[in-house]
């Protein structure tokens, strides 16, 4: 796992992942109070700038304890954060990670998401030396597991009636991606 005070940034040719710091609340408020965002995600859209200050509380020490690695999406050449990356339940013993995503509404489409997370993968794979990420994503959310597949995601399950998020519950679909499947796909692409 990493030594340093803070996460690396790691640099692609649109978007860079960076460091979140109190500078951010803002914008992760901005990211995460928005309903569409927040449609397929495991808690409701925030509803108090409170919400994205302890976020960020989260962020810091969760990182402090190896637990969760949360990214940063800023463009190149513009540092206000557009969304978030991350590697959630680290587990270094068994080599595995879930994957996180968000980007703000006004960005989708753009297949910076696809960058980001290449950036992340490589990262994960690559310097972490993990051999498994895991994505849980909601079933109806058509755009999280197409830009999972693309990227060489394997479909391994339903998982059913996993989440209850404000209320109503939800079923979740189960993707993974080891070090050799992702290695492959580099060499392919
Ligand atoms: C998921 C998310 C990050 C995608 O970001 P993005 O930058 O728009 O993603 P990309 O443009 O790289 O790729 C998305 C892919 O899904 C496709 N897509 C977008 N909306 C779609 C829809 N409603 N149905 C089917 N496919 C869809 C896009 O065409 C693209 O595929 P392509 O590369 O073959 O054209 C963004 O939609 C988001 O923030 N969603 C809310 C947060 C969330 O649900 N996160 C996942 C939690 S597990």
């Amino acid at each position: 796992m990493i030594e340093a005070s803070e996460l690396p940034t790691l640099q692609g040719p649109r978007v860079s992942l960076r460091w979140l710091t109190e500078r951010d609340v803002d914008a992760l408020y901005e990211l995460f109070g928005n309903a569409d965002v927040a449609r397929y995600w495991s808690c409701a859209a925030y509803a108090d700038r409170a919400q994205a200050e302890s976020l960020l509380r989260q962020v810091h020490d969760c990182y402090a304890r190896h637990t969760l690695y949360q990214w940063g999406v800023t463009l190149d050449g513009d540092d206000r954060v557009i969304g978030t990356c991350t590697l959630a339940s680290l587990d270094a013993s068994n080599g595995r990670a879930e994957v996180g995503f968000a980007l703000n509404r006004s960005h989708w489409g753009g297949g910076l998401m696809s960058e980001a997370l290449r950036l992340l993968l490589d990262y994960a794979f690559g310097t972490l030396g993990l051999r498994r990420i895991e994505a849980d994503i909601d079933p109806r959310n058509a755009a999280s597991i197409r830009l999972v597949e693309r990227l060489g995601f394997v479909r391994e399950g339903l998982l059913r009636e996993r989440w209850l998020v404000d209320g109503k519950i939800q079923d979740s679909v189960l993707y993974g991606l080891l070090d050799r499947e992702w290695n492959r796909e580099r060499a392919g692409s």
